[in-house]
């Protein structure tokens, strides 16, 4: 899983922001002016013309990104899950970040178990991993042992906690071109991804979420998680049982059989479904990386770092949409738009009426799964349909002369946190039953 070139393990991170904005400044020169432009404007619809430039360009970005780690990758990773935005090469190297990341050298782990703990591994466990295992955005994680038992310890890279706000300005400019977005409207936005990137570098809280959502979770069936230990963990380091299995790709190439893909879809379909309707929380990090199956074709659950809490005031209008009754009543589908701010004060009627149909389509298709008591995740013709919307849609001409930003910042980690469960689901090519209605 580990790719040699960016293995090499670093002795520090580039935190100031000046060598930080240095690194985006080399790496856009490097890739050249015109890219940006041809980035925002063309990359959605016409990528297959330019694939070994894509390629180059993905591998330059990737590598500048995966130095920089922190709050750039994160973006990157988040990119890469919306796959109608990014041309496959950029999918392909960005999806990457969800594993790899050069890893840290030893001596610095060690200052930031000196700095947070006062001791050294070796102290608190009686075997410690001198080079991290597994890498991913913001952390390394160790593994330990103490006994019989074994630990997964997550340590975080010195310096990305600072460097999220800086990361973030640098950022900006890009993604409110990417979304064609004016600035100050992206505002509410990015303030949300934000507090989001600086939740995730607090793994105390991590800690506190995961416990809470992990025992309220627990009668889920065929779903386990690794238990956590406040006494190993801190706001850098953070302690939890090493949960043995196949990570979730490696799981998928086994060639399981349809019941077992079933199994498997129907315990992350139960678990996610269950904290939107029940805990009004979420796990908001559903990709591969984060899911390992078991012997016994459980479902082992990670990484609590980005948790959406669901305010109810969003959520219940929000679900409605899906009502079919409520979809069928224009008056009151016009009232939840205005509710959720998805209709402004001065939209023209004209601009109404196309928001409203495309609203429609929408809906009507990314609520399928909760129009019936079972769907079929693996229906590949239901997908190409999402697809190809999401390509008209970033097309439309009508829409993106409408270049203000809409409906609330809430929908962003749920309709993240779909769009992720969807994709696995599809990749399972799994079968479930729908258990927890929304509405
Ligand atoms: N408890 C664990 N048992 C086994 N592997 C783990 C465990 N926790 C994390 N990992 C591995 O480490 C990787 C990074 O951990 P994760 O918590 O997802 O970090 P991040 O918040 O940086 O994404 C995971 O993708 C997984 O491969
Ligand atoms: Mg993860």
């Amino acid at each position: 899983m580990l790719e040699e070139e960016t293995q090499k393990s670093l002795d520090s991170i580039p935190t100031s922001k000046v060598k930080r904005a240095a690194k985006i400044i080399g790496t856009s020169a490097k890739v050249g002016g015109n890219y940006i432009k041809y980035f925002a404007k063309k990359s959605i619809n016409s990528s297959l013309t330019k694939d070994s430039l894509h390629e180059e360009n993905a591998k330059d970005i990737y590598k500048s990104l995966s130095e920089m780690k922190g709050s750039a990758l994160k973006v990157a990773q988040m990119m890469s899950m919306d796959n109608s935005a990014l041309p496959k090469a950029y999918q392909d190297k960005f999806s990457m970040a969800q594993y790899n990341a050069p890893p840290l050298s030893y001596p610095l782990i060690l200052k930031t178990f000196q700095q947070f703990f006062g001791k050294k591994p070796l102290d608190i466990f009686e075997e410690f991993s001198k080079s991290a295992v597994h890498a991913a955005s913001i952390g390394q994680v160790h593994r330990a042992r103490i006994g019989l038992q074994s630990f997964a310890v997550k340590i975080q890279y010195p310096g990305v906690a600072d460097a999220i706000s800086s990361d973030l300005k640098l950022v900006k400019p890009l993604a409110s071109q990417l979304l064609n977005m004016k600035a100050s409207e992206m505002k509410i936005y990015m303030d949300e991804v934000e507090s989001k990137l600086l939740e995730e570098t607090d793994y105390e809280l991590e800690l506190r979420r995961a416990v809470e959502i992990t025992s309220a979770s627990s009668e889920i069936r065929n779903v386990r998680f690794p238990k956590y230990y406040p006494e190993f963990s801190n706001k850098r380091i953070l302690t939890m049982d090493w949960m043995e299995g196949a990570m979730f790709p490696e799981f998928l190439k086994s060639n399981p059989s349809q019941e077992v893909r079933n199994k498997i879809g129907q315990a992350m379909w139960d678990f996610f479904l269950f904290q939107m309707t029940v805990l009004n929380r979420v796990h908001a990090d559903p990709h591969p990386g984060n899911f390992i199956v078991n012997s016994e074709n459980e479902l082992c659950v990670l990484d609590f770092g980005c948790v959406k809490e669901i305010p109810t005031e969003f959520s219940q209008p929000y679900f409605q949409l899906l009502r079919p009754e409520v979809f069928q009543n224009e008056e009151q589908l016009i009232e939840l738009y205005e509710k959720l701010g998805f209709f402004k004060p001065n939209d023209t009627p004209k601009q109404k009426e196309f928001l409203q149909e495309m609203m429609q389509q929408m809906i009507s298709l990314l609520g399928k799964p909760f129009q019936s008591a079972s769907f079929d995740f693996g229906d590949d013709a239901y997908f190409a349909k999402i697809y190809a919307m999401g390509e008209n849609l970033s097309k439309d001409k009508e829409l993106r002369k409408m270049n203000n930003a809409r409906g609330s910042e809430h929908s962003i980690y749920i309709m993240r946190t779909f769009f992720g469960l969807y994709s696995l689901l599809n990749q399972l090519k799994a079968n479930v039953q729908l258990n927890y209605p929304l509405f």
